[in-house]
């Protein structure tokens, strides 16, 4: 398991057996391309992986999903469907452009191969950049210190450079270097692209690639290698699948060569992919600019817990996470549920992106934010024949989103279809954004075209039960409940949006109207506070009776359960109301709410710790918080799930940033306030951590004895402390007792 240190997360040894799990926590990426952590001189497939976002193609789905219970029979899997179900849509595996391989005096260093005297990896949080150094000797006794480096260039989303320093330490051999590309590659084990144009020439390689033919996209890469100070001739390779430079030096017993290679790596999504791209900069040159670049988005989300090294250390690893998810430069594809950090889940778009990923870059790159939702305004007029198709009224989203907006969702999986909180997920996306930026002109030009429409689709989709409305067949964010009626927090969301909707189409004189729905809406509620999941939910079962015993956790299931007999929940519903809707019901009880389905929630979803982590806090229960906001940050290093060598749980390491600013510094933005109403940590010295709120960035510097806020704003801004309203601006910073 890696070793975490507030900027680092470390491999102190060489581990074969970690080496895929590894893989996916050492990502490098800019949110334009992800590259997994695979060794420059070997990429093994289901390790290797370097993907651009959006660069998807049709694969056979090897899946065998069983169904050996009644629960998985009826309620979980169509087998009909199943049966003939084949392909599905999946983002494509790049060539590998990594390929550096160095040899001492004929033998080319592999970390299985001779002796390893010391070993260390990690990733520098500070920088992006993926370190590895490793104190070699080959089967002559030549011992050579290595020392590799690479990032992914937050200042040129398609330059990628690898720097390896080579200091010979106890010989003066031959050393030669081959860099280039492996064209070899697989996507989920299949063989996907083939090449359509290469060459090779002085210290240059270029491979063009078809990345399937369902959708048609191409790529290609360019690689530049040189060796300072030496300088060598270069010769060229196209052997086995491989592409690439050679050059040899004579190397003297501690002197350090400096090999660099400059990759360019683009795709027909956005520009020509016929053109070569040499890039002769040096690293040093590239690297300062990257450098600036990723500091200016990371410092926005950096929280500092002073106090506490591991909560420190986590919150960063998973904001690290975050900043490489994101595409910050357009809006041909979307957050998915991976990021780019691996293969499952097809890099497909889910709910997840407007609830759980959304918020860090609403609060920290606007712009970035912007541009995520005008990823789902090019889907609309998909979304728009989906509705029609469906025969209803408005847009309705694909709840697995690809490139071209269809549902791309696994067909045989019963629940993903009924998830139509989607629609409600997406509208509050908007409403978010909006609220803590005001930027009334996405409002205006786009927001507004894809609300209306989603409310027509909800006005559309509800049904008139005597005096009241509801929402029948559905699942809500809990999948082990498909088929339920008035999920709550569907309807209650549903409200909010219809509300939020009129309200604003008054503001911009849009003649529409969805009063009458949102107040006759139904909306869940018991005696003494309790809200139901869905119509039902309490006569169910509070344990788990099980039967069968198929390979639930492949699907996951904690076991083999009837959980459509159960009120055992896959994850929050409910919980997700108060913690990331920021809604309070009226005569509702949070805390008992809390303490019953905080029981009720198995978490298989990883999607429930962060919002749990909220809820604690927000009832005082400062360690429960504690332990979930470390499952959040830690679910792959952990590998909780078992699952992390299949990429890394992006809505769920997003949710740390989230845990923090919400749960700990207690934050709520609202359209003409900020309310906070913070939960410190016993044991932590100190928090700071920052957010945009209408334009202007806000401090925020807590401890157990104060809670100092600080803002660049010049308008004051109104800022309500445990009920205490107080203004805030350039000149007036807040400091208030704890
Ligand atoms: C969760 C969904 C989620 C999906 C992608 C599933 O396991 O139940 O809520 O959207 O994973 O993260």
């Amino acid at each position: 398991m890696l070793k975490a240190t507030s900027n680092r997360f470390i491999e102190e040894n060489y581990k074969i057996e970690e080496e895929s799990l590894n893989a996916s926590l050492f990502t490098t990426g800019n949110g334009y391309i992800g590259v997994r952590g695979s060794y420059e001189e070997y990429g093994s497939i289901r390790i290797q992986g370097a993907y651009i976002r959006g660069v998807i193609d049709e694969i056979i789905e090897v899946m065998e999903p069983f169904a050996d219970n009644e629960y998985m029979k009826k309620y979980y899997i169509d087998e009909d469907k199943l049966k003939n179900f084949e392909y599905q849509d999946s983002v494509v595996n790049n060539a590998d452009f990594l390929l550096m391989r160095i040899s001492i005096d004929g033998e080319t260093f592999y970390p299985w191969e001779g002796k390893i005297h010391s070993w260390q990896r990690y990733i520098d949080m500070t920088n992006a950049c993926l370190v590895r150094k490793v104190r070699w000797e080959n089967s002559k006794g030549d011992i050579t210190d290595i020392c590799f480096e690479r990032f992914s260039s937050f200042d040129n989303d398609h330059v990628y450079c690898i720097k390896a320093d080579v200091t010979p330490v106890n010989h003066s051999k031959k050393i030669t270097v081959m860099s280039g590309t492996d064209k070899r590659v697989k996507t989920g084990g299949q063989k996907i692209t083939s090449v359509i144009g290469e060459k090779a020439w002085d210290n240059s390689t270029f491979v063009h690639m078809l990345m399937g033919k369902k959708y048609g996209f191409e790529t290609s890469v360019t690689t530049t290698t040189q060796i300072y100070p030496a300088k060598p001739q270069w010769t060229c390779e196209n052997e086995g699948g491989l592409i690439y430079n050679v050059a040899e030096y004579t190397s003297k017993q501690g002197e350090t060569q400096s090999i660099e290679k400059n990759v360019y790596i683009t795709s027909s999504r956005e520009e020509n992919v016929t053109d070569t791209h040499v890039l002769s900069e040096r690293y040093a040159t590239l690297y300062d600019a990257h450098f600036k670049a990723y500091r200016e988005v990371f410092d926005m989300i950096d929280v500092v817990i002073d106090g506490d090294e591991k909560a420190d250390a986590g919150v960063r690893f998973a904001n690290y996470h975050s900043a490489i998810s994101v595409a910050r430069n357009d809006s041909v594809h979307s957050l998915s549920a991976k990021g780019l950090t691996g293969e499952k889940y097809n890099n497909f778009v889910w709910w997840d992106c407007e609830v759980y990923q959304l918020p860090i870059f609403i609060y920290s790159c606007p712009d970035a934010a912007r541009k995520v939702l005008m990823y789902r305004y090019n889907m609309l007029q998909k979304a728009k024949e989906n509705a029609k198709e469906a025969g209803l009224k408005g847009a309705k989203y694909a709840f697995c989103s690809s490139v071209n907006g269809d549902e791309r969702v696994w067909e045989y999986a019963r629940h993903p279809f009924m998830q139509i909180h989607i629609n409600a997920d997406i509208a509050w996306g908007i409403i978010h954004y909006y609220t803590v930026t005001g930027d009334e002109a996405f409002l205006k030009d786009y927001g507004m075209t894809i609300l209306t429409e989603l409310c027509e689709y909800w006005s559309s989709r509800v049904e008139l039960c005597g005096d009241r409305y509801e929402i029948k067949r559905v699942t809500g964010t809990d999948e082990h409940h498909p088929y339920v009626n008035n999920d709550a927090y569907t309807n209650y969301l549903v409200k909010f949006v219809l509300e939020k909707t009129t309200e604003y189409c008054k503001k911009f004189g849009i003649d529409k109207d969805y009063t009458h729905i949102a107040q006759n809406l139904f909306l869940p509620l018991e005696k003494g506070g309790l809200i139901p999941q869905f119509d039902g939910y309490f006569n169910l079962s509070r344990t788990l009776e099980e039967a069968g015993g198929n390979d639930a956790k492949k699907f996951q299931m904690k076991s083999s359960g009837l959980y459509h007999k159960s009120q055992v929940i896959k994850q929050p519903d409910v919980m997700l109301i108060y913690s990331y809707l920021n809604m309070y019901p009226e005569n509702s009880n949070y805390a008992a709410n809390w303490d019953y389905y905080e029981k009720m929630c198995e978490s298989s979803s990883s999607l429930s710790f962060a919002p749990h982590s909220i809820c604690a806090a927000d009832n005082g229960r400062m360690l429960s918080a504690y332990n979930y906001l470390i499952e959040t940050s830690y679910i792959d290093v952990y590998d909780i799930h078992k699952c992390g060598w299949q990429g890394v749980h992006s809505g769920c390491l997003v949710g740390s940033w989230y845990a923090m600013f919400r749960g700990i510094a207690g934050i709520v933005c609202r359209e003409d306030c900020i309310e906070i109403n913070p939960h410190m940590m016993p044991w932590w010295n100190g928090v700071k951590l920052n957010f945009m709120y209408h334009g202007n960035k806000f401090t925020v510097e807590m401890d157990n004895e104060k809670y100092i806020l600080k803002t660049d704003s010049k308008t004051p801004v109104n800022v309500v402390f445990r009920g205490e309203s107080v203004m805030v601006d350039n000149n007036a910073e807040m400091c208030k007792e704890m």
